[in-house]
């Protein structure tokens, strides 16, 4: 087999199977792996999507590893396997489901595809970034988590759904955990380099914010069986993209923080620049007090789930 770019996926169900499909339209790779306990599933969606590829002219071929053993020598692993979020469940109701599932997949990654830089969509996001890049044992700048690509562009939705205008010229930022305490931030949000300020007022603004924190439960209301997933999987194949073809660009992204913003040993989103090594670089943007309270709160959040996971043993036996 020729050995092009290898992109495996773990959980092909909505998020994961969206994520192949985005990539395989887009022809980011030569190769995209699906893995999902539904191996007849997966299959079908694999075939699938090799069918719609061949249909844009994409060399993208789909597959799917029946186990882990058969994801090998990916450049870059995405995980979305876990518990979905359903109504009335909170993102940090999955945590020790989750946790559990992540050492299952990380464990295989890191044995048949130690090279890849990871991709975390499984919620809640930003501890299971962790658990991965503990279980892992790489480097911090190949773990990374999924969340602030997609709070930005629920903010940047919900913009244009107030103003009525600037769609595609609409840069917002969101910094902070995948949490009701995310800190979306209006000042360093424009419309074509417009401040927010000057054409939205104070109260508008106010509410953005918080439509944008509750933007995943907005949408988990409405389906009723499960969680957003178009808006996730283009996020994730943004990243995916940006990692594949070392572009260095700038993304919010979940990583693991070693003193940055005044914090360790916790994971939170911040702006990295993102290429062929992964999170290469990790940007310090300038917070004002209040900001900075909010990051902090939100910092908190994700460390008393880190702090629930200690409580429960679950690092116990892993070098961290
Ligand atoms: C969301 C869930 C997946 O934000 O966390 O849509």
């Amino acid at each position: 087999m020729i050995k092009g770019k290898r992109v495996g996926i773990v959980g092909a169900g909505n998020v994961g199977s969206t994520v192949a499909y985005s990539l395989a339209m887009l022809g980011s790779c030569h190769e995209i792996i699906l893995r999902d306990n539904k191996i007849e599933i997966a299959r079908g969606k694999a075939l699938d999507m090799s069918q719609a590829a061949a249909a844009v002219r994409s060399h993208t071929v789909v597959g799917v590893a029946e186990t882990m053993a058969e994801m090998t020598d990916c450049d870059v692993v995405v995980v979305t396997a876990g518990s979905p979020r359903l109504p009335g469940m909170s993102r940090d109701d999955l945590l020790m489901i989750n946790a559990k599932v992540t050492r299952d997949v990380i464990e295989g990654i890191a044995k048949y595809s130690p090279n890849a830089i990871v991709i975390m969509v499984s919620n809640p996001l930003d501890a299971m970034t962790y658990v991965a890049l503990k279980e892992s044992g790489f480097d911090r700048s190949r773990v990374i988590g999924m969340a602030g690509v997609l709070d930005s562009s629920r903010m940047a939705a919900f913009i244009q759904e107030k103003l009525g205008y600037g769609g595609g010229q609409i840069r917002a930022s969101v910094m902070g955990g995948h949490g009701d305490d995310m800190v979306p931030l209006p000042r360093y949000s424009t419309v074509a380099g417009v401040p927010l300020s000057d054409v939205l007022t104070t109260d508008e603004i106010d509410e953005i914010v918080q439509r944008t924190r509750k933007g995943g439960a907005e949408i988990v209301a409405l389906l009723q069986t499960g969680s957003a997933y178009y808006a996730p999987a283009k996020s994730t194949a943004i990243m995916v993209e940006a990692i594949l073809k070392d572009t260095k660009q700038i993304h919010p992204c979940a990583v693991y923080l070693e003193g940055e913003y005044g914090f360790s040993d916790v994971v939170s989103g911040v702006p990295v620049m993102l290429g062929a090594n992964g999170a290469e670089k990790i940007i310090e943007v300038t917070l004002d007090d209040n900001e900075k309270a909010m990051f902090a709160k939100s910092c908190a959040s994700v460390q008393s789930l880190i702090d629930t996971l200690h409580t429960n043993h679950f690092f116990e036996g892993v070098q961290s």
